[in-house]
């Protein structure tokens, strides 16, 4: 299973990426515009910091428009996927896209049918938005568990990215059902870690270690 970090801020990802803990990067224009930067020199930075694929949006809601921006968008790093929105246009765009070897990952996936669609039109990824779901009252994990299903039926190549995760029990089921990816905020990513037996046991460890050091040097 991958982990993307589902963020556009610099620190965040050289951190992550410190550790060892991602293998890509997602943003959208929400991340982008709550950095205080230009968008575009930042995208291109982000691309450099990250090893794996880092996922782009265009902003236009038009067929032209997004071939267009996809374009611009590609110049920015060898390691960009353009992020097309779950629509005709965006549908038709990915096709498209695909169509030139050009990896796209297919946002804002609310149901298992667009899902199909996005594999249809050769989505190299497609983005179930898990909490966006859970807070209208649906269940964003079944969603995942559909797609899965769907593509298994059909041998789909595209990989599921399971998106909008809120905590780590998203993340835990995602990997229970075998979703490809997660692209989690750094803030979770620092959740999957803590545990209180972790903690308490380490302190019990600590000061018997101590304790034999005081004996050695007695
Ligand atoms: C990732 O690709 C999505 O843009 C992101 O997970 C959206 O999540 P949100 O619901 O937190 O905005």
């Amino acid at each position: 299973m991958k982990f993307f970090l589902d963020s556009a801020n610099l620190k965040e990802i050289h951190k992550a990426k410190e550790h060892g803990l991602i293998d890509g990067v997602t943003t959208n224009p929400t991340l982008l515009a709550r950095e205080n930067s230009d968008w575009k020199t930042l995208a291109a930075d982000i691309c450099k910091e990250t090893k794996g694929p880092v996922s782009l949006e265009v902003f236009s809601e038009n067929y032209q428009g997004m071939l267009e921006e996809a374009r611009n968008l590609i110049q920015l790093g060898p390691n960009v996927v353009i992020k097309c929105p779950c629509t005709a246009n965006g549908l038709r765009a990915c096709k498209a896209l695909s169509d030139q070897d050009i990896a796209v990952n297919m946002t804002l996936v609310f149901s298992p049918l667009q899902a199909l669609l996005a594999a249809k039109a050769g989505a190299a990824y497609v983005s179930p938005f898990v909490g966006r779901l859970d807070a209208v009252g649906h269940s964003g994990m079944e969603l995942v568990e559909q797609i899965i299903q769907i593509y298994s039926n059909y041998e789909f190549s595209t990989q599921v990215l399971v998106a909008s995760i809120r905590t780590p029990t998203h993340v835990l089921e995602s990997a229970l059902l075998g979703a490809d990816v997660a692209t989690i905020p750094f803030s979770v990513l620092l959740d999957l870690l803590k545990h209180p037996l972790t903690d308490k046991g380490l302190a019990a460890f600590r000061s018997d270690a101590d304790k034999l050091v005081e004996k050695t040097n007695h």
